[in-house]
């Protein structure tokens, strides 16, 4: 009754107004988060697989860059720390002298009013490059609790307003939540053994020695388990879900967004940005077009905050 020549969906899409006036979906900076890298040394700035938002940064250029960030409306930052040393154990992960609790305590006082978010994992701090501590050749799950939540409670110590344990571990919220009852506590619930993960693990130094993360990192082929960690996080005392990767995975960021109420973040990973640079330096796509669909998609889905290697470019862009 209603449909063509009475209802023609082209009527609101005429001009730019208009379609502006009927967008459904937004980015928004406040709900960008932009991963940092913090490294030792002075005057290193060091950009993995020659991609600029992957760059590993000493303190000094590191809170240059924050401050950057937040000048241009940047709210908040996920760090990450390339230690000087790895053991077996990670120990770097917990030291209050250590890489991250430095620039925190650096970005605490040079920035002010940054948002800061520690990414919580032991593989960037183990020699064996796995997310915990290995007994017999496996990551050792229960052991690893405890230190996943030393390192947490030092982050806090050191300035972090906000934890995000990133390595798979069963309990590892929990554990986190029973020492630090004050902190939000992002967790990446959903957190896939994904191929998108390559120029981040080049960055922060952190591949794997031998074998792969699929004894404790989702199945890609799987949604209804992502929606079981989901659950037991938001139990275990999360107050935010993140979903990982993001693009490849929507259908898992809508699940999430319609069974839980907590909000929903997103990190769209080292490869999704790898990819778009690429195709753009190959002349394929348009940068900046490419990102921005992608993005949108990404917050269409359901995910209220992108963590995102686009984000200084996105201040410019939107
Ligand atoms: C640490 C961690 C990883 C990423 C974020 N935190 C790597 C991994 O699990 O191997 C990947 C982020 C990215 O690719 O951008 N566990």
């Amino acid at each position: 009754m209603t449909a063509f020549p009475v209802t023609r969906l082209r009527r609101l899409r005429r001009t730019d107004a208009l379609r502006s006036l009927v967008r459904e979906t937004r980015l928004d900076l406040d709900r960008v988060v932009a991963p940092l890298f913090a490294c030792p040394g002075e005057g290193v700035v060091d950009p993995a697989a020659g991609l600029p938002g992957l760059a590993q940064r000493s303190l000094d250029e590191l809170v240059r860059e924050a401050g950057e960030l937040h000048g241009l409306g940047i709210r908040a930052v996920l760090l990450f720390g390339i230690p000087e040393e790895k053991d077996e154990e990670g120990s770097g992960a917990w030291d209050d002298d250590g890489v991250v609790q430095r620039a925190l305590r650096a970005l605490r006082a040079e920035v002010p009013g940054l948002t800061l978010i520690t990414d919580v994992c032991l593989c960037e701090y183990t020699s064996h490059g796995h997310c915990g501590v290995l007994r017999e050749g496996e990551v050792a799950n229960d052991e690893t609790l405890e230190l996943l939540a030393r390192a947490a409670v030092s982050h806090v110590e050191a300035g972090a307003d906000v934890v995000a344990p990133s390595d798979m571990m069963d309990g590892r919220i929990g554990a986190i939540r029973a020492v630090l009852p004050e902190t939000p506590i992002v967790s990446y619930a959903a957190k896939y053994a994904s191929a998108f993960y390559g120029p981040f693990r080049d960055v922060a130094e952190s591949a794997p020695a031998f074998g792969d993360r699929r004894g404790y990192q989702l199945d890609p082929a799987n949604v209804r388990e992502a929606l079981r960690e989901c659950a037991l996080d938001v139990d275990e005392g999360a107050d935010v879900l993140m979903i990982k990767p993001a693009l490849p995975y929507l259908d898992v960021i809508r699940a999430a967004r319609e069974r839980f109420d907590c909000p929903l973040w997103a990190y769209s990973v080292s490869g999704e940005y790898a990819m778009v640079k690429a195709a753009a330096a190959a002349g394929h796509l348009d940068e900046r077009a490419a990102a921005l669909e992608w993005l949108t998609a990404i917050t269409r889905a359901g995910a209220e905050v992108i963590v995102t290697y686009w984000a200084k470019e996105l201040a410019a862009w939107i």
